[in-house]
């Protein structure tokens, strides 16, 4: 079992920071590869062809063995969510008489490109909502899901984890749905990869889009993105030079050449090997594998349902042990309680948490200890 790993951060003493679904916290180890990367263009001569390459095959073969993605091949860097899914819209060949299945308030990025697509295309967008709290609300959530995907479904694009309250979704029953209709599956993995375990063999999404500031630990501007076989000929965003075959031979780079690099390197935009932000999101990858996803997703969902018991005793509403995440938890409030008067009480703790519509979303991770769960729950107590 993990122990606190707080020593490992620079928070302070005094402050609950229980909000990584906002952004993680960043490591110490993290914080000062950043710092050596952006030291090192203090002398460019320093900085070689390879170095261009080797940072970003680092990242992509960590993230790889992150997922159970096999090899580094089918993985591509991107500066954020919204590019890595512009490249999949960019490449889905999509009937005006089909559908595009979202979630009900999904997170933006994973919504304005199956906008577009749609109006391009005529397609339709299906819109799954939950039920209005019933018991079990996410259970009926996942069948629903299941229950609008037909022959006509083109894409099914989600996340693991809802970003707003934490309900966790069965994507190995959805990609099964799948691939019985032909759609493809679409996951944002932002609010769970890393966090908890994801097997791209088990699932077999056809894209598998992560930020990386958030529970990698790595810095902001750049995730890591897995592109199935459907994306293997597919059109870039961007025609970068260095996606191309032999473009780590300088001297060579007017021998132009049309061929990409084999894999998903295509789908990585101009000038992505920044050489402070690559080794950083390297080193948060390297932290991550050596707790082990599996601990991170154990000490988180310890602290998790500690507060949900002593929320329950304050009146807040939560899903389900078998529906929610163990690492993002959404408090519903309760009746007549103002979130303001919550949130400027909160503050007043140093406890930090995010309000989503009339959720409390608390996100602990491996810098938190029982403490902070109990500085919360005091707060809740108190305010209802
Ligand atoms: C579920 C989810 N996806 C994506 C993002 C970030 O998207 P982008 O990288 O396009 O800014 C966030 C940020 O909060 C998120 O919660």
């Amino acid at each position: 079992m993990l122990s606190c790993q707080k020593h490992l951060f620079s928070l302070p003493q005094d402050l609950h920071y229980l909000n990584c679904a906002y952004m993680s916290p960043l490591p110490l180890r993290v914080e000062e590869a950043g710092i050596a990367g952006i030291r090192k263009k203090r002398i460019p001569a320093d900085i070689f062809p390879g170095d261009f390459l080797s940072g970003l095959e680092n990242v992509r073969t960590r993230f790889a063995g992150l997922v159970g993605a096999g090899g580094s091949q089918r993985i591509a860097l991107i500066p954020s969510v919204s590019y890595g899914l512009a490249s999949v819209a960019r490449n889905l060949e999509i009937a005006s008489s089909q559908n595009l299945i979202i979630l009900t308030r999904q997170f933006p990025s994973n919504v304005y490109a199956w906008r577009r697509l749609a109006a391009t295309t005529g397609a339709e967008i299906r819109t799954v909502a939950p039920p209005e709290r019933v018991a079990d609300r996410a259970r009926h959530w996942n069948e629903r899901l299941l229950e609008a995907i037909d022959r006509d479904t083109a894409v099914v694009a989600m996340a693991q984890v809802h970003w707003t309250d934490g309900t966790q979704f069965d994507l190995v029953k959805v990609g099964e749905r799948c691939r019985e209709v032909g759609a493809a599956l679409v996951i944002d993995g932002t609010q769970s990869v890393g966090a908890q375990p994801f097997d791209v063999g088990g699932i077999e999404p056809d894209a598998l889009i992560c930020a990386g500031y958030k529970w990698l630990m790595g810095p902001y501007s750049l995730g890591v993105a897995y592109y199935g076989s459907r994306f293997e000929n597919g059109l870039p965003l961007e025609e970068t030079w260095l996606s191309r075959v032999g473009s780590d031979d300088f001297p060579r780079l007017i021998d132009y050449r049309d061929e990409y690099r084999a894999g998903a390197v295509r789908y990585e935009p101009g000038e992505i090997s920044n050489f402070a932000l690559v080794p950083m999101l390297d080193a948060a990858l390297e932290l991550i594998a050596g707790w082990g996803v599996d601990s991170i997703a154990a000490y988180c969902r310890e602290l998790t349902d500690l507060l949900v018991a002593e929320s329950a005793m304050a009146g807040f509403e939560v899903e389900s042990a078998r529906w929610r995440s163990g690492h993002i938890v959404g408090l519903r409030m309760p009746h007549g309680l103002d979130p303001k008067k919550l949130q400027t009480e909160l503050a007043d703790r140093k406890i930090s948490v995010s309000v989503r519509g009339d959720v409390l979303r608390v996100s602990p991770s491996v810098y938190n200890d029982e403490a902070d769960i109990m500085a919360l729950a005091n707060a809740l107590h108190d305010v209802v």
